[in-house]
């Protein structure tokens, strides 16, 4: 499955807020088509907001016309400061959007930023789809043989570069041979679970089992789950975790049922310059969201409603983290600075072996 693809007609993009009953394609080729697709959800999940991040200003980059490298930067930051604040949660969107930015910052010209910038995003999306591969290799061991895995949201193939992180571990697990159960909560308000999660994993064979939200306490206390495996939108330095609204709930509920709680994400979604998960922005979402489903009004007119998108799980409900350079369990402090440790420098003559 490709969510996403750079194409000569723009950005090519499945539209998820039409899964799972049609399967359209489009092409976003403007600005304002790229951030209304990351605000309305087509494309959505952590690191594919990351890499559709990184596009859109790759794209744009290429219509602006300045002849100076100076005015050609200046349009550019404004346009990453647009990209930036559709979605504010997940620091993978921000991420990408620099690393785009520093990339045009080392073109000696106008021509060489517009070619290094495509260059860029490329590589972020090639590096993100290694990344979440290697993720999931590395998590399926934690998932035993006989499992059956609690979900919440949708961190499959459809939220990142095309294998998924949480949905990524269960599927490196069942490549191994395990025989895998899923329990994919619906995830209320937009229903990520029911319409992406259910539905991928249906492609692939998996057994899923759909509940709603408020389920997930029955089926822990009546020892029908293993474990819980979830994404991340933003992990802090201390492995505090903003995943979609709902995880929260999940975590204490596994901890209270003696279910291990684990929270698979790319490096690209640990935010280090945050000490804790107290500085995480909550992105506030419309109450529509709330008081309709798919669009039919349920609940009363003019009635008050919240709609935050994202909570934070304290990192002491969290089993383990699992990224592409390992995984971290508690005290996380010291364990996240080591992922980004550089490798040890290597002896004269190189490697051994
Ligand atoms: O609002 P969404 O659908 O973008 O929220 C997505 C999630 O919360 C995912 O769990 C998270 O981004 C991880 S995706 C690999």
């Amino acid at each position: 499955m490709e969510p996403i693809e750079w194409t000569a007609a723009g950005i090519r993009i499945i539209d998820q807020s039409r899964l799972p009953h049609e399967l359209v394609r489009l092409d976003l080729t403007t600005l304002q088509e790229v951030a209304e697709a990351i605000a309305v959800l087509r494309v959505r999940g952590a690191p594919l907001i990351g890499i559709a991040g990184a596009y859109g200003l790759a794209l744009c980059g290429q219509a602006i016309e300045a002849d100076g490298r100076s005015r050609f930067m200046e349009e550019l930051r404004r346009i990453a400061g647009a990209l930036a604040s559709t979605r504010p949660t997940a620091v993978n969107l921000r991420w990408a959007l620099d690393r785009v930015l520093a990339a045009a910052e080392r073109g000696a010209d106008v021509a060489a930023s517009k070619a290094a910038i495509i260059a860029e995003a490329q590589a972020i999306h090639q590096e993100e789809r290694q990344a979440t591969r290697r993720l999931s290799e590395l998590g399926a061991g934690l998932i035993g043989d006989g499992s059956t895995v609690l979900t919440h949201c949708n961190a499959g193939a459809l939220a990142t570069g095309g294998y998924g992180t949480a949905l990524g571990v269960i599927r490196a697990a069942r490549a191994q041979g395990k025989r895998i159960e899923v329990f994919a909560t619906e995830t209320r308000p937009l229903l990520q679970g029911a319409r992406l999660t259910a539905w991928e994993l249906m492609q692939d064979g998996i057994p899923v089992t759909l509940i709603t939200d408020s389920m997930a306490g029955h089926f822990l206390s009546r020892r029908r789950i293993d474990c819980a495996i979830v994404g991340a939108d933003r992990i802090a330095a201390n492995g505090d975790t903003a995943n979609k609204i709902g995880t929260y709930a999940l975590a204490v509920l596994a901890r209270e049922n003696g279910v291990p709680f684990y929270v698979a994400a790319p490096l690209s979604t640990i935010d280090r310059s945050l000490p804790s998960g107290d500085g995480i922005p909550i992105e506030e979402r419309p109450p529509e969201e709330v008081t309709r489903i798919a669009s039919l009004p349920v609940a009363a007119p003019g009635v008050r409603a919240a709609n935050p998108a994202f909570d934070v799980t304290p990192h002491r409900y969290i089993s383990a983290i699992i990224t592409e350079r390992g995984r971290v369990t508690a005290p996380y402090q010291g364990g996240i600075a080591a992922l980004f440790a550089p490798p040890p420098a290597q002896s004269e003559g190189g490697p051994s072996g």
